[in-house]
């Protein structure tokens, strides 16, 4: 498929790479971007041969939030009507990892975006904001949840009542993200790990990050009873039966997916 508003690639095999490509608005998320990504995500989760998705912007930006030449002058109604956030929400249903390789601006709809992400590797230059206040809003995808459960009240209320943005140091020291690396190298060190990704058996993958996401949806208790259940469910699969024969005859395994 053709995209005006993203570009599609696989770097790899078993990586799909999707780049944001508005460079002249920093990648400020259009209805018609998120449109485009929302089905460039869909692509590559149904596609068996893709393993891990980096979404990725350019040295600039990552993203500078959602589109405000776009909502400027919606009324409340004409946000409940459209309700254009609702529509970003594929992201949330994408069974394959997805790893953001962040470079430049990281704000507003373009850090919850981020944050929606399974992993975070950044370059240098990256600057996460969630700078909303700014405009008279607040964030609408996530960031007052996403970014607390992440960093913590303190920051997350800092960031979210007065715009200050973290620097990639900063952000890896709260753990917001997962690597800081020069802005020359960030992409391919993103896809490197979105190739370890992809290299694993692909089912027990998709289980981890459902288990894992799991965490910050229910109480202790029932996680734990989810991922039980996940783990005994892998007992079904030719993968794990690969797995540890591969690992008693002191091989490599072979992954299938089934
Ligand atoms: N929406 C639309 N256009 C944007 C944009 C955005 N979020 N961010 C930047 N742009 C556009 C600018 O309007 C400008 O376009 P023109 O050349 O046509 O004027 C172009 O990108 C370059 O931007 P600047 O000239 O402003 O570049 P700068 O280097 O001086 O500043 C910046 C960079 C600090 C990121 C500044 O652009 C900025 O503050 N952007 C807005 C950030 C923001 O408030 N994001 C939150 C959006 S609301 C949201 O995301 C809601 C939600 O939770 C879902």
């Amino acid at each position: 498929m053709s995209y005006q508003y993203i570009l599609t690639e696989e770097p790899q095999p078993g990586v799909g790479l999707i780049r944001l490509n508005r460079p002249k608005a920093l990648n400020a998320l259009s209805p018609e971007l998120m449109q485009e990504l929302g089905q460039a995500l869909e692509e590559f989760d149904r596609n068996e041969d893709v393993r891990c998705i980096v979404i990725t912007g350019n040295e600039r930006a990552f993203a500078a939030g959602a589109d405000i030449k776009a909502m400027a002058t919606a009324s409340t109604v004409d946000m409940l009507v459209e309700d254009i956030i609702a529509r970003w929400e594929t992201i949330h249903h994408i069974k394959t990892p997805i790893i953001a390789a962040v470079s430049g601006y990281c704000l507003g709809g373009g850090c919850e975006l981020a944050m929606s992400c399974d992993m975070i590797v950044a370059s240098e230059t990256a600057q996460f904001g969630q700078p909303e206040i700014n405009l008279g809003i607040i964030p609408g995808f996530g960031g007052t949840q996403r970014l607390t459960h992440a960093v913590g009240k303190a920051v997350a209320m800092e960031m979210v009542l007065t715009g200050r943005y973290l620097s990639a140091d900063e952000a890896k020291a709260l753990g917001l993200i997962n690597y800081v690396y020069p802005v020359e190298t960030y992409l391919d060190q993103a896809v490197k790990l979105a190739a370890k990704v992809a290299a694993q058996a692909p089912l027990a993958a998709r289980f981890a990050k459902e288990a894992v996401n799991m965490a910050f949806e229910t109480s202790l208790s029932q996680g734990l009873h989810f991922e039980r259940r996940l783990f005994q469910m892998l007992f079904a699969t030719e993968d794990q039966k690969e797995g540890m024969a591969a690992f008693v005859e002191k091989r490599k395994p072979t992954w299938k997916g089934r």
